[in-house]
């Protein structure tokens, strides 16, 4: 799995789209996944991209996570869970708040982790390689602090439950004869559910920081800004353990780019270049030149691709 993170607009979904492109003329059966819901994956490949994986080119594949559709599967499923739990009188009580939930701040941001956990915990066997296109980097980083979290949540809920349970039963001793078990199959079903998503949760982040599995690309551009975002991002990635694959540096200005303005901004990308070489030696890094025009499927991705493999940086 690879990961492309970086700050708006230098270029991750290019570089994803490049990547995947490259891997796929490597005879590697890809799937680039996209979450961003500006559509612009589906606008680098000129198609319409949905939930379902959709074929670009041989072995390449694509989809794109729509936030908005996650978060309504997210909600129906946690409003069905509910329904386990109370009086059908209270249904429409449960409807009103999961239409409140959609809207709640962070409601987008779970749905989607949700997805992307599973994803990344059960990967699919039909490809080889998963390239994320995902939204900014933080959001990965809070996948990863995620399962202590949740460990600490489901431990609440379970002890609660089991706490409850050895009350009933303590009740029911006392009552013969009136034994719970629609009750207790219920609270079984909850500690399942609580249960596997936890796990799924726990093996989403043992993959994320095993090296013979994944991989973070950071994509910048030669600017300050892009720079020190990137020295912040590499620490947290680090701090967290997840391995870096590599750097791309992003829109660098070719020599051959004429003109006086041209020339005084190549001269400012030079001394961050000089800054990246410095700051950034520990990590593998190429470099992709900034391209006369818009980059598209058939109009110049395959030459970025073929640029990252002939490593130019
Ligand atoms: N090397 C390049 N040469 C020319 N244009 C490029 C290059 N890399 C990216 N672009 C263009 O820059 C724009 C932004 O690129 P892209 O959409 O890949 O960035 P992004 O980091 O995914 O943005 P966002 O943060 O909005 O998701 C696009 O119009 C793309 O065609
Ligand atoms: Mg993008």
């Amino acid at each position: 799995m690879i990961f492309c993170g970086g700050k708006g607009g230098v270029g991750k979904t290019t570089v994803a789209a490049a990547l995947a492109l490259l891997a796929t003329q490597r005879g590697r059966r890809v799937r680039i996944v996209s979450t961003d819901p500006a559509h612009s994956l589906g606008d680098l490949l000129e198609t319409r991209l949905d939930h379902r994986p959709r074929r670009v080119a041989a072995g390449f594949e694509a989809m794109e996570i729509d936030p908005e559709q996650a978060v309504q599967t997210y909600l129906d499923e946690v409003a069905g869970r509910l329904r386990d739990y109370v009086k059908p009188a209270l249904y429409g009580e449960i409807d009103r708040q999961m239409a409140q939930a959609r809207h709640a701040p962070g409601a987008m941001e779970a749905a989607l982790l949700e997805q992307v956990a599973r994803m990344i915990s059960e990967p699919p066997d039909e490809v080889d390689l998963l390239i994320f296109d995902t939204a900014p980097t933080g959001h990965t980083l809070r996948l990863l602090s995620l399962p202590e979290a949740m460990a600490a949540w489901t431990d609440g809920l379970l002890g609660q439950q089991r706490h409850s349970e050895a009350v009933g039963r303590a009740f029911r001793g006392l009552l013969p004869g009136q034994a719970d078990t629609a009750g207790d199959e219920r609270r079984a079903k909850l500690a399942r559910t609580l249960e596997g998503r936890r796990q799924c949760f726990l093996k989403a982040r043992e993959r994320l920081v095993d090296a013979s599995h994944s991989g973070f690309v950071l994509v910048l551009v030669p600017e300050r800004l892009p720079v020190t975002e990137t020295a912040r991002t590499l620490d947290s990635l680090v701090d967290f353990k997840v391995p870096i694959a590599g750097l791309v540096i992003n829109q660098v200005l070719p020599d051959q780019a004429e003109g006086q303005f041209l020339a005084g901004r190549r001269q400012v990308q030079e001394t961050h270049l000089a800054d990246i070489e410095r700051r950034f030696a520990r990590w593998p890094r190429l470099h992709l030149p900034l391209q006369r025009e818009d980059v598209r499927i058939g109009k110049g991705l395959e030459h970025l691709a073929a640029l990252l493999e002939s490593n130019p940086g």
